[in-house]
């Protein structure tokens, strides 16, 4: 069979990533966390001064890191300089500035190209995950999927995998976050206009992963 390429796009907290990998594993396809390369270029710029409040100075960097990306979705790894970033790219510190870095056209060109050439080598087909991935990425996906949840949901669902974290200032992370990534003026967060939206609200992980391995099945 013919590659199979899935663009999962939406907010924080849709359960874009539990989702994602779990079809991969099940289909036998790559998994590409690109949150996880723009928060691992993130980490990187903090770690060598890189004044984030800057786009100049981010833009100046863009190309210096070295991101890896491990794409089997039973271990996803990261890494940067040849260092495993798994655990310090999930900080507060980056994922409250990983939207300032992530706006800036420089950076999203440098990650945006490492992402197409792992989609084409993926053998089997892949299953990339982000928030531009069926509109500027891959916009020749088999199949596009928009997950959306409502703020309250989202909010639950994270703080729950922080493990306690007070959920009113999770939903406003989340929500400030979400406003600057479809707010930018470069690929924003945004539906394509041929994606599937799936509310996953109401349903849980399970209900989610069955119906778009699904929609998968019905493209090969
Ligand atoms: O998915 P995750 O929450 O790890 O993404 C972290 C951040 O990376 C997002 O808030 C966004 O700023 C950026 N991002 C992006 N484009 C993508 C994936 C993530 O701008 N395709």
């Amino acid at each position: 069979a013919p590659a199979v390429i899935v663009a999962i796009d939406g907010p924080s907290g849709t359960g874009k990533s539990s989702t994602s990998k779990a079809v991969a594993a099940q289909l036998g396809l790559s998994y590409l966390d690109t949150g996880a390369q723009y928060r691992a270029i993130t980490w990187w710029m903090v770690n060598n001064g890189i004044d984030i409040t800057d786009p100049s100075a981010i833009a100046g960097a863009a190309d210096k890191p070295e991101i890896v990306s491990g794409t089997d979705p039973s271990g996803p790894t990261i890494a940067v300089d040849g260092t495993d970033v798994a655990g310090p790219i999930r900080t507060e510190e980056v994922t409250s500035k990983v939207s300032a870095v992530s706006a800036v056209p420089e950076v999203r060109t440098r990650i945006t190209e490492l992402q197409r050439s792992i989609a084409a080598g993926a053998g089997a087909g892949i299953v990339v995950e982000g928030r531009d991935i069926g509109t500027t990425v891959l916009p020749d996906a088999d199949l596009k999927i928009f997950l959306t949840a409502s703020p309250e949901a989202r909010a639950a669902r994270r703080s729950g995998e922080l493990k306690g974290a007070d959920v009113a200032a999770t939903r406003d992370s989340l929500i400030k976050r979400d406003a600057a990534d479809s707010g930018r003026k470069t690929s924003p967060l945004a539906k394509a206009g041929d994606a599937v939206e799936v509310d996953t609200t109401d349903l849980t992980l399970q209900q989610v992963i069955e119906c778009v391995v699904t929609l998968v099945e019905e493209k090969r």
